[in-house]
């Protein structure tokens, strides 16, 4: 569908999105399946559908509104996805780069992805946040394959410390803060849509993962690509597959996301508030 993206093409969508925002934020958030809600802490807000952006993605996953929201959040500009795109949904890897590449031209320095995610380690439960501190990609792939774009980044570029460290750190704070603890983890990326079985998780677990989901790794790579600062959140809205006797993960989900939107949209909030 998207035969080779060059520059001009992601500057298109920018150069749309500036036209209806005026000044870019220096801050993006991607909002991870039902975490939607908090777009409605956003105040002064402009809103622009996907399928309105030259070039851009629309999203076809339940629980995914379809639109970037421009306004203030904690007292600060940002530029929020409210629906994101997956592999699952039949983009390939490729095409998940659009979003970030865009809001790199648009000028955003700091990217926040949140997700819901299934909790592989024994100790976490369910409706704990955590604080990716890395992530693990074994399913032989890359956004960034293909031909390089060298105004976007470096042909081959490094992936220690992804996920930012001070970002980290000051999203452990805010939680404090704010009454509560977050948990630090590795984030295992499994493409879906199908759960994982069993067998799969005790795999990941011995490799080190802590969290297994099905986004936020080709927009944290690409962002690694082009150097933006990121911070990623997982909600627990599930133990993993071998935690849990009877496997309705759907209903997991939606049950989680009613007790702790609550505490995840604070603390976003917060974080948000703290960044420079
Ligand atoms: N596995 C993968 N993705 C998920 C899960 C899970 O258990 N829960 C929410 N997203």
């Amino acid at each position: 569908m998207y035969e080779k993206p060059d520059y001009e093409f992601y500057r298109k969508s920018a150069e749309y999105i500036r036209e209806k925002i005026g000044t870019p934020p220096a801050v993006g958030i991607v909002l991870g399946t039902c975490l939607g809600e908090i777009e409605h802490e956003i105040t002064d807000k402009t809103e622009i559908y996907y399928k309105e952006i030259p070039n851009f993605l629309i999203s076809t996953a339940p629980g995914h509104a379809g639109k970037l929201v421009c306004g203030r959040l904690g007292g600060k500009r940002v530029l929020c996805m409210a629906g994101r795109f997956h592999h699952y949904e039949g983009y390939s890897f490729e095409e998940l780069r659009i979003p970030v590449y865009v809001f790199k031209l648009l000028g955003i320095r700091t990217l926040i992805l949140t997700n819901a995610a299934g909790a592989v380690n024994l100790n976490y439960e369910t409706g704990d946040i955590c604080v990716i501190k890395d992530h693990i990609n074994l399913c032989g792939v890359s956004p960034q394959r293909g031909e390089n774009i060298p105004e976007l980044g470096e042909r081959f570029f490094s992936m220690n410390d992804v996920y930012t460290p001070s970002l980290r750190r000051l999203a452990k704070d805010a939680a404090v803060e704010l009454g509560f603890s977050l948990q630090e983890g590795v984030y295992y990326f499994a493409p879906g849509p199908q759960f994982e079985t069993p067998a799969e998780i005790r795999a990941m677990r011995l490799l080190g993962a802590d969290m297994v989901g099905m986004s936020t790794v080709p927009e944290a790579i690409t962002a690694a690509h082009c150097r933006m600062d990121v911070l990623g959140l997982s909600l627990a809205t599930n133990l993993s597959a071998d935690r849990v006797l009877d496997h309705d993960v759907t209903e997991d989900v939606n049950n989680v996301e009613d007790v702790v939107s609550g505490r995840f949209r604070a603390l976003l909030t917060k974080i948000v508030s703290r960044l420079d």
